[in-house]
């Protein structure tokens, strides 16, 4: 059992996904419109809405965002609406009138006493001269002239397709084909100022139908952060003012919920929408990876928080309650493996544990939930504590110190099978960085802070010793005796890299994601610099004639490019890149919690 589950774990290392991206998982019907004809009867007449749809059919809608964007003021409630809104569905189908066959009898409620005062996340800043603030605003503009030139491309040629194909102008669709990089943009879109784009923008993603069409199965997780994620990250950053992007959040939300009606409550990861429209009974499953199992958090308490609809709350405080109460009983307490059973539910017979792919975000939430929660009552207590028991083993037992030619003083984040430390890195665990930096503010640990700079650290300087400034997806290098002590001498010229297990890079963000809250926690300004180096490093290698494109092999030159664009480019890359080199205060660490594709929630602050 365990041996079986130590090489499944091994398998899924060298076969690096998004998180975890499966070839498979979304298999689309042909006949969806055919399947879709049975269900017609169900649809709920759209009287009963209570989510108003404001001025959708009488102002153009780039009235719509400009009147929110003036000021900026935002009508986002401060405590959860009671009673609850229910969506307008608008007439497509209601996935709240399927079968259910495990009920609720009673709803987990969302922490609502006045919270006390939170220290502050960001850096004060002072104003910067008139020359370095011209500089800045230039490299803020060089950041929006590459998304704008992708943008244009992803409209001409892929419009409301899943992905853009960078290097041949076509179009895929690997995410549901719902639209994953129109709604993966939207508030990129926003925060970049680029009004009629996000107008159009938005008018085309209200009108996708989430209904049961699709035959076969769907990965939950990535559907929560990048649909449910997008239209949440959409309707806070542009104020609360636009409620076809709250309604279409519950309907993507309100599918995503009825993958967790099994007898325990535990979620199913990979879910037959049909199956469960069709009333078949449905289990979570033996053997799947704890991020797609516990990542939901953050999405589903936001969307609890501005409908006061305590059902997706609900949901995912059993499953946070289940990893508490098993996180000292792994085989490395503390941590979760990447494998779990949550039929059971038991999450102690896998010996593989990491902060990186597969397991990343539940760690990445719990301070993210604390922070979303205004760390209020036994709830903000309960995500603090297993934040803090979760580090506390991260740090003995997964990080190590590089022995790397200048004897920087850094670290990187690798794994740990049956007890021994594996010294791989990968890019993906980068985000760990900001992850540390955010949690040593919110719960005042210098130590977390300090760590927190040391793997952001690690990743800016793997960036700048990669032959063509950029990290590869995987790799080795060799560890320190400890964090402090590292004396030794190494051959000048030799690769910063004792192995690279893989040399591609996907235009993934979690570097320059450390590299920002680098930035905005401290306010040193060399992290704008190392972020303007990997950013024309990146824009170098990967620019195509219509967009940017992934590498195949970062190590060799010059690079070959790949026909794949990832809606987190745009979602999340270009965003932390542009962010950097903006004030301070636009999407201001103190205001928004950022889920795991970098959708900004609101913070309620009352
Ligand atoms: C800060 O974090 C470290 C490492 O997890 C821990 O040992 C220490 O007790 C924490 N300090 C405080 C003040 O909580």
């Amino acid at each position: 059992m365990v041996a079986d589950a130590i090489t499944f774990s091994r398998l899924y290392t060298i076969m690096v996904f998004r998180r975890f991206r499966w070839p498979i998982f979304f298999i689309i019907a042909a006949t969806f419109l055919v399947a879709l004809a049975p269900f017609s009867a169900q649809f709920m007449p759209s009287g009963n809405s209570i989510i108003p749809i404001k001025d959708h059919h009488h102002s153009s809608p780039s009235t719509v965002a400009s009147t929110a964007s003036i000021g900026g003021s935002h009508i986002c409630p401060t405590t959860p609406p009671a009673p609850a809104l229910t969506p307008d569905t608008q007439g497509r189908f209601d996935w709240r009138t399927i079968r259910k066959h495990n009920p609720i009898e009673t709803y987990a409620q969302l922490p609502i006493s006045n919270p006390s005062s939170r220290p502050a996340v960001q850096h004060t800043f002072v104003a910067a001269s008139p020359r370095v603030k011209n500089e800045i605003a230039s490299r803020k503009e060089a950041v929006r002239e590459v998304f704008r030139r992708c943008w244009k491309s992803y409209k001409d040629r892929a419009w409301t397709k899943d992905e853009l194909a960078p290097i041949s102008g076509g179009a895929r669709d690997a995410f549901g084909s719902w639209g994953a990089t129109l709604v993966d943009s939207l508030d990129t879109l926003w925060i970049m100022d680029m009004e009629q784009e996000y107008a159009e923008a938005v008018e085309a993603a209200v009108d996708i139908d989430f209904g049961p069409k699709i035959d076969g199965e769907i990965n939950v997780f990535e559907t929560i952060i990048r649909y449910l994620g997008g239209f949440i990250g959409a309707y806070d950053v542009s104020g609360c003012h636009d409620a076809r992007l709250l309604n279409k959040a519950v309907e993507v939300a309100d599918m995503a919920y009825a993958s967790f009606d099994t007898p325990n409550r535990m979620p199913v990861s990979r879910w037959s929408p049909k199956k469960a429209v069709d009333g078949e009974e449905q289990l979570p499953a033996e053997s799947m990876l704890v991020a797609e199992a516990a990542s939901a958090s953050l999405e589903f308490t936001r969307l609890s928080q501005l409908t006061g609809d305590m059902r997706y709350f609900d949901a995912i405080s059993r499953v946070t309650n289940v990893l508490e109460e098993q996180q000292g009983s792994t085989k490395l307490p503390g941590m979760w493996p990447i494998s779990v059973n949550m039929r059971k539910p038991d999450l102690t017979f896998d010996g593989f544990f990491g902060l990186g792919a597969m397991a990343d975000s539940v760690y990445e939430y719990l301070p993210k939930m604390h922070q979303l929660l205004n760390g209020i009552g036994p709830i903000g207590a309960q995500y603090q504590k297993m934040y803090e028991y979760a580090m506390s083993t991260a740090i003995t037992h997964t990080l190590f110190r590089p022995m790397v030619h200048d004897k920087a003083d850094i670290l990187i984040a690798g794994a740990n099978v049956n007890g021994q430390r594996d010294d791989k890195g990968q890019h993906l665990v980068c985000f760990a960085g900001g992850m540390f930096a955010l949690g040593g503010r919110l719960f005042e640990n210098s130590t977390h802070l300090d760590i927190g700079r040391k793997i952001s650290d690690g990743c800016a300087w793997t960036y700048k010793n990669a032959p063509n400034g950029i990290m590869p997806e995987v790799f080795s290098m060799t560890a320190c005796p400890t964090f402090s002590a590292c004396d030794y001498t190494s051959e000048p010229g030799s690769s910063a890299f004792s192995d690279v297990g893989d040399g591609r890079y996907v235009l993934r963000p979690e570097a320059i994601e450390s590299i920002f809250y680098m930035y905005r926690i401290t306010g040193e300004v060399k992290y704008q610099d190392i972020a303007w180096d990997m950013f024309q490093a990146i824009n170098t290698h990967t620019r195509t004639e219509f967009a940017n494109a992934a590498i195949g092999d970062v190590m060799k030159t010059p690079v070959e490019n790949y026909d794949s664009m990832e809606s987190f480019w745009l979602a999340e890359t270009l965003k932390y890149f542009y962010l950097i080199f903006s004030e301070p205060d636009k999407i201001s660490l103190d205001n928004f919690v950022f889920n795991t594709e970098a959708h900004p929630f609101r913070i309620p602050h009352r």
